[in-house]
């Protein structure tokens, strides 16, 4: 399973990369936006400045909705880096967007993905990856890896290349189920992926051991 960083905050995403399991970042314009990232030459520099620190698929979200526009903004956002994933919303021009893009070799992120329905559409277009949203989903009562499960289903029934990046994790238990289920990357903040490492048994075994080896000095 791959890790990605949900993030667009450059300590958080360096903090990761030097755990050494870091294999790419997603970014969404909330996160951006939370930066204080803002114009054209600011996004594209701070994607640039991303690219730079880690060597693995990088996700740029466009901001237009409009086929068109949505392939000027991917072919830009492509030019920066090689390892830029274009990332585009489902709606009707993303599926035709994603096709064009996945025509051209250029990798993609559908997101907002929140049925089976929008994944296997998806899929059919040649997305790089769809990202299903499992926090969002829970948030509403509603069981966000039964989504993972039903997508991992239907693209193992017809053998999609398409990886399932669970996205939206809010917490360390996401993961492991994500990992359960088959997700083929899971997109997470720092945190989660953080509270991985702890185990009061872990914590309490280490202190006597330390407590221990002074005897052998
Ligand atoms: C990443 O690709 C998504 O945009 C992100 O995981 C959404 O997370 P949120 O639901 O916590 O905003």
């Amino acid at each position: 399973m791959k890790f990605f960083i949900d993030t667009a905050n450059l300590d958080q995403i360096r903090e990761a990369k030097d755990l050494g399991i870091l294999d790419g970042v997603t970014t969404n314009p909330s996160l951006m936006a939370k930066e204080g990232i803002r114009g054209t030459e600011a996004i594209n520099s701070h994607y640039k400045t991303i690219c730079e620190i880690v060597d693995g698929d990088i996700s740029a979200e466009v901001l237009s909705t409009t086929y068109e526009e949505m392939i000027k903004e991917g072919e830009e956002l492509a030019a920066i880096h090689p390892n830029i994933v274009v990332k585009i919303p489902m709606i009707k021009d993303g599926i035709k967007a994603l096709k064009y893009f996945s025509d051209k070799g250029i990798k993609t992120n559908c997101t907002l993905i929140f049925s089976a329905g929008q994944a296997l559409l998806a899929a059919k277009a040649g997305a790089t990856y769809v990202s299903p949203f499992l926090g969002r989903l829970d948030d509403v009562s509603t069981d966000g890896i039964s989504l993972i499960e039903e997508i991992r289903l239907i693209f193992d029934n017809y053998l999609f290349d398409t990886q399932i990046l669970a996205a939206s994790i809010r917490h360390s238990m996401h993961i492991i189920d994500c990992a359960k289920v088959g997700a083929d990357v899971i997109t997470s903040p720092l945190a989660p992926i953080l509270s991985l490492l702890k185990h009061p048994l872990t914590e309490n075994g280490l202190a006597q051991f330390i407590e221990d080896s002074k005897k052998m000095a």
